[in-house]
């Protein structure tokens, strides 16, 4: 079965934005139909999500706002799975088992609930599967000297933070085939050269 839902994902700064919209125009070149689309999305749902970032809220509604973005998210990707379309994401359900598990590890621990693999089951019951998982992986040392530059860190930009996200990451990719791991310290052309190499194997 060619892949078809293909996700990116990665700490911030790790560059996924760039290369997933690059791997787009590559895959339409190719003659495929392709939508690009993200998380969290570019409508209303993603606007609240956005908000959230600079108030103090609740972890978990933090989770549950993800996850109310992604269920219609979902929708959309279903459609465009539907007219036969290749769909690519930057972000998908693997970036809140990934951010808000690292958030939420020591509470949910507490009540001995790992919070990955509890992310991971209400995930289930919402989204599709991706055929096909690029992780570009960074350390968040490198990736936040990247990110540096820009004027504003964001709440989930933080370097200790973002080393548990990477090792969740990891550890979903060490249970996935899906998972492509690639080094993101890389230059980007090489970035997008390993991925479009895999990538013409497999759409
Ligand atoms: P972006 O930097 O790719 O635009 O993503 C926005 C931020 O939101 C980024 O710091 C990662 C975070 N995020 C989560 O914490 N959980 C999620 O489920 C998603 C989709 C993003």
């Amino acid at each position: 079965m060619p892949a078809k839902f293909i996700t990116f994902e990665g700490v911030d700064g790790c560059g996924k934005s760039t290369i997933s919209k690059e791997v787009c125009q590559a895959l339409i070149d190719m003659g495929h139909e392709v939508e690009w689309t993200m998380e969290p999305s570019e409508n209303w749902l993603g606007d609240q999500v956005r908000r959230s970032y600079s108030e103090e809220i609740s972890p978990f509604t933090e989770a549950f706002l993800f996850l109310a973005d992604r269920a219609t998210h979902t929708d959309r990707i279903r459609k465009h799975l539907a007219d036969g379309k290749i769909v690519i994401s930057d972000r998908y359900s693997d970036s809140t088992i990934a951010y808000q598990g690292a958030l939420l590890s020591d509470e949910l621990i507490k009540q001995g609930i790992d919070s990955v693999d509890w992310l991971w089951e209400l995930n289930n019951r919402i989204i599709i599967k991706p055929d096909v998982t690029f992780l570009l992986d960074i350390a968040p040392e490198i990736s936040l000297e990247r990110l540096n530059t820009r004027e504003e860190l964001s709440k989930f930009e933080r370097q200790g933070y973002l080393e548990k996200v990477r090792a969740n990451y990891l550890r979903i990719a060490s249970r996935e085939d899906r998972y492509v791991i690639i080094d993101a310290t890389q230059a980007k052309q090489t970035v997008l050269n390993e991925v479009l190499l895999i990538l013409k194997e497999k759409v």
